[in-house]
């Protein structure tokens, strides 16, 4: 097995000691800035792992961004992929619909449903719109936290 694991920047970078740990794990570590391991996308390497036929299978565990790129490079080599999804969670139990998905044209909730879906048939576009409804109360809200407290002035 390999673990392709990237980061922004080598302080980023988690679960490399455990990967490593691992026996017959060969962990390739990428970084935007080059700090860590290799300067590129984890994209890079997986490309290159394709192209040399050595993919059975691969899941891609992470922002989606990093995810859909992952599953549109494994799709051209037809490598089946797995995405772990990440869409905003509300009850985590089927009923309120906020993790809608769409997989291969049908609507699926995260929680219940997945995470885990098929990366070549996941609606990546809605779902990184659907990530980004709260980010205006988000930004309020943070700016707001980091005022502090003003309940004892
Ligand atoms: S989080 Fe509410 S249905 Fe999935």
């Amino acid at each position: 097995m390999t673990v392709i694991l990237g980061a922004r920047n080598a302080s980023l970078l988690i679960l490399q000691d455990e990967f490593e740990a691992l026996p017959g794990v060969e962990v390739v570590v990428c970084t935007d800035d080059g700090s860590a391991g290799r300067k590129a996308l984890v994209t890079a390497p997986l490309k290159e792992m394709c192209e040399a036929g050595t993919v059975d299978h691969a899941m891609a565990i992470g922002p989606a961004i990093m995810m859909k790129f992952c599953a549109a490079t494994t799709k051209d080599f037809a490598v089946p992929t797995i995405v772990s999804l990440n869409p905003i969670m509300v009850d985590g139990t089927g009923m309120c619909g906020a993790c809608r998905v769409t997989v291969n044209g049908e609507t699926k909730f995260g929680c219940v449903d997945g995470p885990d879906f098929d990366g070549h048939a996941v609606d990546f576009e809605e779902l990184m719109s659907r990530q980004r409804i709260y980010a205006d109360d988000e930004r309020l809200a943070d700016a707001d936290y980091s005022q502090g407290c003003a309940c004892h002035q």
